[in-house]
């Protein structure tokens, strides 16, 4: 272990690189250990029931599931593969939650034939679904009503919208939430346990939550009158921010917890209903901060007076948050880490494509061909949004935890990535 190295998890990043080669995942266990436990002791501590849900698509494998497991998290999927990959990393079916705004008939027969603990739903088409597979199945199935209240959060402010106009969920305005909890009330092998709403990721105040609780509970207040139904879940989804950068000041995250619990609390008496479990479903909160991509310099293009182009060995295949959003990222120079800043570069990826610029304007000591990069904050949305354009082949993803080091996710291989194609000759 080197003076002048970047440390993870008690492991020298630069050992890594050479150890698994880059483009090169690598993530603190720790921190994901750390930042779940920060939501679930907030929880405990307030004396609600609860349930802290993994949101798995910031980043799903096998390992990171059976860490999940271990922290006592339930589980967010929305997609069959995400399902698959919870089933065969153990995770207790009870404790997965199912979301999408197109489960197909074989997602809803999997969810069903596991006997998930809840499916969310969000269409008309879905509900007709599902009630069909339970009847045929003879068998029930929970549910949470997935519901649009009209707020969108971005960042730092939030967008109030009349009609919510959104691919997901129902409708509070024009009472489409309504006319599906009738649907739903009718059908005896659905059991309504509550709510859903998922106002928008990577917020870094608490207003827009506060917001979507009190239109949510105009709705339960209206529910209870009109249907005698009560609600016992309310799940307030993800979102919670991150650090990137510097620019960013999220929030730590037992303010959200206590905030959102203060509020439906208040809003249960206010109403005379019965306090719900409360639930939530982080993901970047739990992954981004904790993962790091290590890539080795290549080539390096001095245009001088306007910039110079540092090439790293992955870009937008590995982390297409920069291209899709204009997402902003620090880095360093793992092997130079006490160097004193010498320039100012931007970094940009391998691909055929102008647009693949990880990070612009990043100052950095005397950068070289060979020096191992550290991209930090990129545990969520990278690895799970890797993609082969260019064929390039996924990077590996390593967990360090307490000084130890240990491959979760191999590399892919050439091999791998022609593997589904077939000859034409
Ligand atoms: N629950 C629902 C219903 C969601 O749609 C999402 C994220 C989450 C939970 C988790 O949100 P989080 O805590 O991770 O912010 N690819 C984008 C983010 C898309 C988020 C989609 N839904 C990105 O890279 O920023």
């Amino acid at each position: 272990m080197q003076k002048n190295h970047l440390q993870i998890g008690g492991v020298d990043a630069v050992y890594l690189a050479e150890q698994y080669g880059t483009p090169l995942f690598v993530y603190d266990v720790n921190q994901i250990r750390e930042r779940s436990r920060s939501f679930t002791r907030t929880f405990e501590s307030l004396g609600v029931d609860y349930q802290v849900a993994y949101a798995s698509k910031a980043f799903s494998s096998i390992a990171m599931l059976q860490v999940a497991k271990q922290e006592n998290l339930s589980l967010d999927v929305v997609s069959q593969g995400e399902l698959y990959t919870a089933i065969k990393a153990g995770y207790p079916a009870d404790k997965i939650h199912m979301h999408g705004n197109n489960k197909s008939k074989e997602e809803l027969e999997m969810a069903v034939e596991y006997n998930i603990g809840c499916i969310v739903v969000d269409n008309f088409y879905e509900i007709e679904l599902l009630n069909e597979i339970l009847n045929q199945r003879q068998t029930n199935m929970r549910v949470l009503l997935r519901v649009t209240p009209g707020i969108e959060a971005h960042t730092h402010d939030y967008i109030l919208t009349g009609q919510e106009d959104s691919k997901f969920g129902f409708d509070l305005i024009s009472q489409q939430a309504d006319l599906a909890m009738e649907i739903l009330l009718k059908y005896d092998r659905i059991d309504v346990l509550g709510v859903h709403c998922h106002i928008g990721s990577q917020i870094f105040e608490t207003q827009g939550f506060i917001m979507a609780i009190k239109k949510i509970y105009e709705t339960l207040a209206r529910w209870k009158e009109k249907y005698h139904y009560q609600s016992q879940v309310i799940n307030l989804g993800g979102g919670f921010g991150i650090r990137y950068t510097n620019e960013d000041e999220p929030l730590p995250l037992n303010e959200y917890v206590v905030k959102l619990v203060e509020t439906v609390k208040y809003e249960t008496e206010q109403r005379d209903l019965d306090l719900p479990e409360i639930w939530i479903e982080p993901g970047r909160s739990i992954v981004g901060e904790a993962g790091t991509t290590l890539y080795t310099v290549g080539s390096i293009k001095k245009l001088p007076g306007v910039r110079k182009y540092v090439s790293v060995d992955g870009g937008m295949t590995d982390n297409i948050r920069p291209a899709l959003y204009q997402a902003k990222y620090h880095a360093v120079v793992a092997n130079k880490i006490n160097e004193t800043v010498e320039e100012t570069v931007s970094i940009a990826g391998k691909c055929c494509e102008s647009g693949d610029m990880l990070i612009w304007d990043l100052d950095v000591p005397n950068i070289e061909s060979g020096d191992i990069l550290a991209v930090a904050s990129t545990g969520a949305y990278g690895y799970s949004m890797a993609n082969h354009y260019n064929r390039f082949a996924k990077p590996a993803v390593v967990f360090v935890e307490n000084g130890q080091d240990r491959l979760v996710v191999k590399r892919e291989t050439y091999q791998d990535v022609v593997a589904n194609d077939l000859s034409y000759e």
